[in-house]
């Protein structure tokens, strides 16, 4: 599925002809300048239904005015924007999301969209175009990969979106294209079901990606090649699965050839089934998601090659699936890690840390990053501890912690920090190895921080736990994207 075409317009709002035109209101009755226009272009159709309280501006409330008289459009989406006093970041986000999901209901396949004229306190109007156009292309994603081929629907589907009121926004639409790409990328990935969505899966996507965009190679271990370099800890988790382990790295040249790369790491377990720590049967098709770190790396990845962005990066996933087998790996195992250190493995279900730990191994002392992340869908109890709004942002390093958080703020893929003092550590201990695979019951998403940070020591290295972000809940539950926009705008971030 492609994402949506994007383009800028700056003409007056009343003149626009199109099958449906946006524009925003407050809770008060107070017009946008948008909707006043268009308003007293049709000769008050807007206030009318207003002071009869079909419109209340109820932030992301929608009402269609079809062919209202005086203006050029066919339909007038009007959009609730709340109070103009708390108007915010998020809020700006929220509306543009409800008139995307108002639009694909209608049936029509082009809009143009005043909301980005809405001031947003602290945010340029290129800022206010890429989070309108991020948020109008989440919303009409629609996940089709595995459906049996129907006969095209006669409705038109939106193909396009136009915004319209924001000066100097082209850099701002650039950006939302390429991110745009990267979220598209990992969304489907992360969609598919883990019988398609292995591990040789996903280093084929990758290596196709890589065919064909210039400064991008891609290189796969298979598990033979990991055996004799010494990865013990991640074959042990892939021992119970047929789908052999892969790791699959991306690079991507567009720095100066001396410019130490940034690493992004991504936690690629295809289907968590627990292994021989089974987990209980309800729920466990969610674990398919389980390699929405892998995903969100790899997503990220293509958006900064998209950007053309001027540094170099490498793109780390260890790609593993964790069944339960006569050969699969145990409780009280010992394994010896890539980095030397020994694991007991307490429960094998705790096998996102272990697969990663060999991976940031292999990409600090293959590439000396001059920065390395991961993400992963690492523990349920950051999702307690977070719930589905905030992924969980853990580093030593204050300076990289705050740039990374501000990145989530730019771009509303919001991170919170947890701390990963020394105190925690002692969870860790073990009395037959030099680490213990989990930490007890308290602190989850802190102790599987701890654990990797022993592997990462002397390295700018933080860690992204997104087990609550990475997709929606419910039946119907769809991969978010989460964290490429955050990461994306790292990225960024580190060229200017
Ligand atoms: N993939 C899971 C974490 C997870 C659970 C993500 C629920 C999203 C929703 C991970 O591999 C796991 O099973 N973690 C265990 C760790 C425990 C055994 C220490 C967990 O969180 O229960
Ligand atoms: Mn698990
Ligand atoms: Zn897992």
């Amino acid at each position: 599925m492609m994402t949506l075409q994007f383009s800028l317009d700056f003409a007056a709002p009343e003149t626009v002809e199109t099958p449906c035109l946006v524009v925003g209101v407050y809770e008060n009755g107070l017009l946008t300048s948008a909707a006043a226009r268009v308003d007293s272009a049709a000769g008050g159709a807007i206030k009318r239904q207003i002071e009869s309280g079909d419109i209340t501006g109820k932030a992301g409330s929608t009402t269609v005015l079809f062919a209202p008289e005086g203006v050029q459009a066919k339909r007038v989406l009007v959009v609730g924007l709340g109070t103009q006093k708390t108007f915010d970041g998020a809020r700006f986000q929220k509306v543009n999301l409800e008139a995307a999901r108002a639009i694909a209901r209608l049936p029509i396949d082009a809009a143009v969209s005043f909301l980005a004229e809405v001031d947003v306190p602290g945010r340029d109007a290129a800022w206010r175009v890429r989070t309108a156009a991020l948020a109008a292309d989440h919303a009409t994603y629609r996940y089709t990969a595995t459906f049996k081929p129907r006969e095209k629907s006669s409705q038109p589907e939106l193909g396009s979106m136009t915004f319209a009121g924001a000066d100097d926004a082209q850099a701002g639409l650039d950006q939302a294209r390429a991110i745009a790409e990267g979220v598209h990328f990992a969304r489907e990935l992360a969609n598919l079901p883990p019988n398609i969505c292995n591990p040789a899966y996903i280093a084929e996507q990758a290596a196709q990606f890589a065919t064909g965009q210039d400064n991008v190679s891609c290189n796969v271990l298979d598990h033979e090649e990991m055996a004799k370099l010494g990865f013990g800890s991640l074959l042990a988790v892939g021992r119970g699965s047929a789908n052999k382990p892969k790791l699959i790295v991306l690079e991507y040249k567009g720095g100066a050839a001396d410019e130490k790369p940034y690493a992004f790491v991504g936690k690629g377990i295809t289907f968590d089934t627990g292994g021989i720590s089974l987990k209980p049967g309800p729920g466990m098709e969610e674990m398919k998601f389980d390699m929405g770190g892998a995903a969100g790396v790899l997503g990220a990845f293509v958006s900064a090659v998209k950007m053309g962005l001027k540094l170099n990066l490498v793109c780390v996933v260890p790609a593993v699936e964790n069944m339960p087998d006569g050969d699969a790996y145990r409780p009280s195992d010992v394994l010896t890690s890539l980095s030397g250190l020994t694991i007991e493995v307490l429960n094998t279900d705790a096998e996102g840390r272990l697969i990663l730990c060999d991976a940031l191994t292999y990409t600090a002392q293959t590439f000396r990053p001059q920065a390395m992340i991961d993400a992963a869908t690492l523990t349920g109890a950051c999702v307690i501890a977070l719930g589905k709004h905030a992924s969980g942002l853990m580093s030593k390093h204050d300076d990289l912690a705050n740039e990374l958080l501000s990145a989530g703020e730019d771009t509303l893929d919001r991170a919170w920090r947890l701390p990963l003092w020394d105190d925690y550590h002692a969870q860790l201990d073990s009395g037959f190895a030099d680490v213990a695979n989990i930490g007890g019951k308290n602190a989850g998403a802190i102790t599987a921080g701890c654990f990797l940070s022993r592997f990462t020591e002397g390295q700018r290295w933080a860690h992204l736990d997104i087990a609550g972000t990475a997709w929606d809940e419910g039946r119907k539950g769809l991969a978010t994207g989460r964290p490429v926009p955050l990461l994306a705008q790292w990225l960024i971030d580190r060229t200017v």
